[in-house]
């Protein structure tokens, strides 16, 4: 029930209501001339030069794939035979395909029923990844087999066709052949047309040791000796349907599993290392139920026969949906009802969901080419918690959406770094780089909102019709909103081009008025920038879906409406003057909102009481504390709104105000009042804390887990000293093996003991570490162990990031923790990384891990100075696919400094004040 725009009768008459008057830096300089400033000064304007990209060309396409691979597990090689059935559709003496670090013996091309012609050239463009096959005469049009015989490394880089390392139960160490080939791997591991459009079947067949598991994306249909072995076997696979190069997977390794079928009728198993079958069941039990709701949902079957979700030790993303052979890192897979805490499950259960919604959304219908990237993933993200809303309702976890995927989304959006949702990308290098929360976060962000407007109805009518009409073929962003246009009539394209094409998202300035019974509101919007409103002529707009709640109803919209124009007055017929009035129910438009100051008093009781529904009281804080950020409204005023959160049952509410505090935390780590912020920090936790306790009360659930391993660990890094002497107590009998700490007490407690511990403390975490057999213990471990206080110690744990004992993968997360976790930390990461650069950039050879490492060791910084060097130090150590992470790391250090400039004083002031005279709770 979504009115149109109301005609702007007051409009004109309220024009000089726009957003408040800018900070003073603002009135000084205009928008555009402060960015050249900030952006100049560092040189960061100047994005360098790009050769210009090609797609490959169309004369050449392959129609099937029939594909023999021979891994040698023991010296890290293998052997490819391709014969591939191709349609020559402009009669050419050369094919170009994708190639990259594979050596081609042999290749000819024989026309159909004709005789083979052998390729004389094959011309290797490292750069472009491709390789050119010349020919000595003319292949004509019409269909033929090209046959390429090659051989290529299996490497130690997570990407292509590569080698991952395992112990066996008994100690010995071998190594799993696997595949990750998204976003422009497969050239790596076979000679391929590695476009996302250029859609083909495959026949594939491994020759594998005979003990070994081999895995594809289809059913096995033949296993027979190898003829030239008798150790090794050749597995041949049932061929898939039409699918993309990126989606085509394989794995020869040692794995238990445990199978059902699902409702539906898919046989479905998990497969796990050995020994290790029970840690799949709960991964199992959620594809189960999965399958089926997104057959019912898409009302379009699940359409192989198979679906096989594997954990694989060394993996570079979380998971991987390759069609009918799911990869996932083993912490993304792997429950063990003991051992794996409550935030695991969520988060299997979520990557699960995500994946398996790719099958249809990315599989069957896949994005024609990488610019649209953010429909398979944006949309993944945002069904992936409506599975998991269906599976487990007690997660609430719509609200933890809010707080883990939209205000992420939001952060990084208002940086002048972002981009636009659709992007023009070629290289490889700007591919992987857009594997970021604007695709993920803002792409779930906005289809959500989509979702509300349209309505669950019309949403999954179009969502069908999207899905059979673009089914083993690809689509564009457009072909998504013609669908769902057809199906609710509403006008999704024109809206949602200005969620897409654009970069950013609006601020809604919003003022009333009472007029006899009823409230007038008066709403604006204007870019919003980390660095305060946009100023300037050229503002961009977006149409705007708005919900309105009062108090009288707060759980439903009192009025819907769209905004489609930059001002705009809307009257709320009969609302009492003591009524509080909120806009954005649920959090749901991807906006942000300033209120006036007399409706902000009116809202704030409303969190006292909690008479503001959860995700509204967490989207009203998380807007005031960027707002702050931002220069709008002082850091002050959101430490006096967190005050208010004294009565705050909710996880997720809590888990969102103690991350702003984590950033604030940080920032004042800068100053020499850290310490009062920590008082501050206690005096927030405590009363929950103590409501809480240590041990579970009867009848509590998952969200209570949850909510007291926050609170723990933050008030055990806080130093609140009862919290501590608890968590020595129980740290010690759980080494002493007296009493084992609950999986949900693990990460809480050994965050505090290492924060507040010594060389001791570290090395008996290391040793715990050594010791754990779960690869998720080994993560809770790495995570905490940059909290560790002295010098000294950091060094030790930075030198463990790079040693063996850490899997490739997980090195960014123990320098990230070291970053994050002290002021020491901070510097000797980012040190580190400087030092140990090429090692480090090694270890993953591009692609996003080094992204994330980028980014979590230097977007604390608070000096200007530090974004001219970090600036400096990539020009002349260059990281393609994070250039513009780190340009946005650089614009997150000149705001923390200029936000650190701002308010550090009267937040100094309003601690100590506080101090002097505690408020009355
Ligand atoms: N398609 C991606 C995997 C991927 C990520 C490939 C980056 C190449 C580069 C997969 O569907 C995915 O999105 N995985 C997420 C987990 C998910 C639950 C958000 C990941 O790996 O983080
Ligand atoms: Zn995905």
């Amino acid at each position: 029930m979504w009115l149109a725009a109301a005609a702007p009768s007051l409009a004109r008459r309220l024009l000089f209501l726009g957003p408040p008057p800018p900070p003073l830096l603002l009135l000084l300089l205009s928008r555009s001339s402060r960015r050249r400033r900030c952006l100049h000064s560092l040189g960061l304007a100047a994005m360098p030069e790009k050769r210009p990209f090609e797609r490959l060309p169309a004369d050449v396409s392959p129609i099937n794939y029939s594909l023999c691979l021979k891994p040698d597990l023991l010296d890290f090689t293998f052997e490819g035979k391709l014969e591939a059935a191709a349609q020559v559709r402009q009669a050419t003496n050369q094919i170009v395909m994708n190639c990259a670090d594979i050596d081609i013996i042999t290749a000819s091309y024989a026309p159909e029923g004709d005789e083979e012609i052998h390729a004389t050239g094959f011309n290797y463009q490292n750069e472009d990844e491709k390789v050119t096959l010349s020919f000595p005469s003319t292949l004509q049009t019409g269909t033929g087999t090209l046959k390429i015989d090659f051989v290529g490394e299996l490497n130690d880089k997570m990407k292509g066709f590569y080698r991952s390392k395992y112990t066996t139960p008994s100690g010995e160490v071998r190594y799993a052949a696997v595949t990750q080939f998204e976003a422009t791997d497969a050239r790596r591991a076979f000679p391929c047309w590695d476009e996302p459009a250029i859609k083909a079947t495959f026949d594939i067949s491994l020759v594998v040791p005979k003990d070994r598991v081999a895995l594809s994306n289809m059913n096995v249909i033949d296993r027979k000796p190898y003829p030239d072995d008798e150790n090794l076997v050749e597995v041949k696979f049932a061929r898939t349907p039409v699918m993309s190069t990126y989606l085509v997977a394989f794995v020869v390794g040692e794995y238990d599993f445990v199978e059902t079928r699902s409702k539906d009728g898919v046989c479905v198993r998990v497969y796990t290392p050995v020994g290790k079958a029970e840690q799949g069941k709960f991964a199992l039990e959620v594809a189960a139920k999965t399958l089926p709701f997104y057959k019912d949902y898409f009302n379009v079957p699940y359409p192989l026969p198979k679906i096989d979700l594997i954990a694989i030790a060394d993996f570079a993303a979380g998971a991987m949906e390759n069609w009918g052979l799911v990869t996932y890192r083993e912490t993304a897979l792997l429950i063990d009802p003991k051992n794996s805490c409550s935030s695991s499950r969520q988060w299997v259960a979520l990557v699960v969901g995500h994946e398996l919604a790719h099958q249809w959304f990315g599989n069957l219908v896949t994005m024609e080419w990488w610019t649209h990237l953010w429909l398979n993933e944006g949309f993944a993200s945002w069904i992936e918690y409506l599975c998991v809303d269906h599976c487990f309702p007690e997660y609430d976890i719509w609200t933890q959406f809010v707080s883990a995927d939209y205000t992420r989304a939001q952060e990084l959006d208002a940086l002048d770094n972002s981009h636009p949702i659709e992007v023009s990308v070629g290289h490889p290098s700007e591919v992987d780089e857009i594997f970021d929360a604007i695709s993920y976060s803002k792409g779930a962000s906005v289809i959500r909102m989509l979702h509300d407007y349209i309505g669950d109805k019309d949403f999954k009518k179009g969502m069908n019709m999207y899905l059979t009409k673009f089914q083993q073929k690809n689509a564009a962003t457009e072909d998504l909103w013609e669908s769902l246009e057809n199906a609710s009539g509403k006008p999704i394209a024109a809206v949602m081009n200005t969620w897409t094409k654009q970069m950013g998202f609006p601020l809604i300035y919003v003022e009333s008025e009472q007029v006899e019974d009823d409230r007038v509101l008066r709403l604006s919007q204007r870019k919003f920038c980390a660095s305060g409103p946009y100023v300037g002529e050229d503002c961009p707009q977006w149409m705007v879906p708005i919900t309105i709640s009062t108090s009288e109803d707060p759980n439903h919209a009192k009025l819907k409406i769209l905004m489609d124009k930059p001002e705009m007055n809307i009257v709320l017929k009969n609302v009492r003057p003591d009524q509080w009035v909120k806009l954005n129910l649920g959090t749901v438009g991807f906006y942000r909102t300033q209120y006036s100051s007399t409706m902000l008093e009116s809202l704030l009781p409303g969190i006292r009481d909690l008479s503001l529904p959860p995700v509204d009281r967490l989207g009203l804080q998380n807007d005031l504390f960027s707002l702050a950020r931002a220069g709008i409204i002082s850091t002050v005023e959101v430490l006096k709104v967190m005050e208010a959160f004294v009565n705050e049952p909710n996880y997720t509410v809590w888990s969102d105000l103690s991350c702003n505090l984590g950033i604030l935390s940080t920032l004042l780590s800068h100053t020499d009042f850290y310490e009062e912020i920590q008082e501050f920090v206690k005096d927030i936790f405590s009363p929950i804390g103590e409501r809480l306790g240590w041990d579970p009360k009867p009848g509590e659930g998952h969200l209570d887990a949850l909510l007291r391993g926050l609170v723990l660990g933050k008030l055990g890094k806080a130093g609140h000293k009862a919290t501590l002497e608890e968590a020595r107590r129980r740290f010690k009998d759980h080494v002493e093996g007296k009493q084992i700490l609950s999986a949900d007490l693990r990460s809480p407690v050994y965050l505090t003991v290492l924060k507040h511990g010594d060389s001791s403390t570290l090395d008996i975490m290391l040793k715990l570490h050594k010791q754990a057999d779960m690869q998720e213990e080994k993560n809770r471990i790495e995570r905490v162990l940059g909290a560790t206080p002295s010098s000294e110690l950091i060094q030790k744990v930075l030198t463990f990031a790079l040693s063996e004992e850490v899997r490739p993968q997980d090195t960014v997360s123990v320098i990230g923790g070291v970053a994050g976790g002290s002021k020491h930390g901070r510097k000797a990461a980012w040190k580190f990384i400087k030092d140990n650069w090429e090692e480090v950039y090694n270890r993953y050879q591009g692609g996003f891990l080094i992204s994330r490492l980028i980014k979590l060791s230097v977007e604390g910084f608070a000096v200007d100075k530090m974004a001219g060097e970090v600036k400096a130090f990539f020009e002349s150590h260059p990281a393609p696919s994070a250039e513009r992470t780190i340009q946005q790391c650089c614009e997150n250090i000149l705001l923390n400094a200029a936000w650190l400039k701002r308010d550090a004083e009267s937040i100094h002031q309003y601690l100590l004040q506080r101090k002097a005279s505690p408020p009355t709770v």
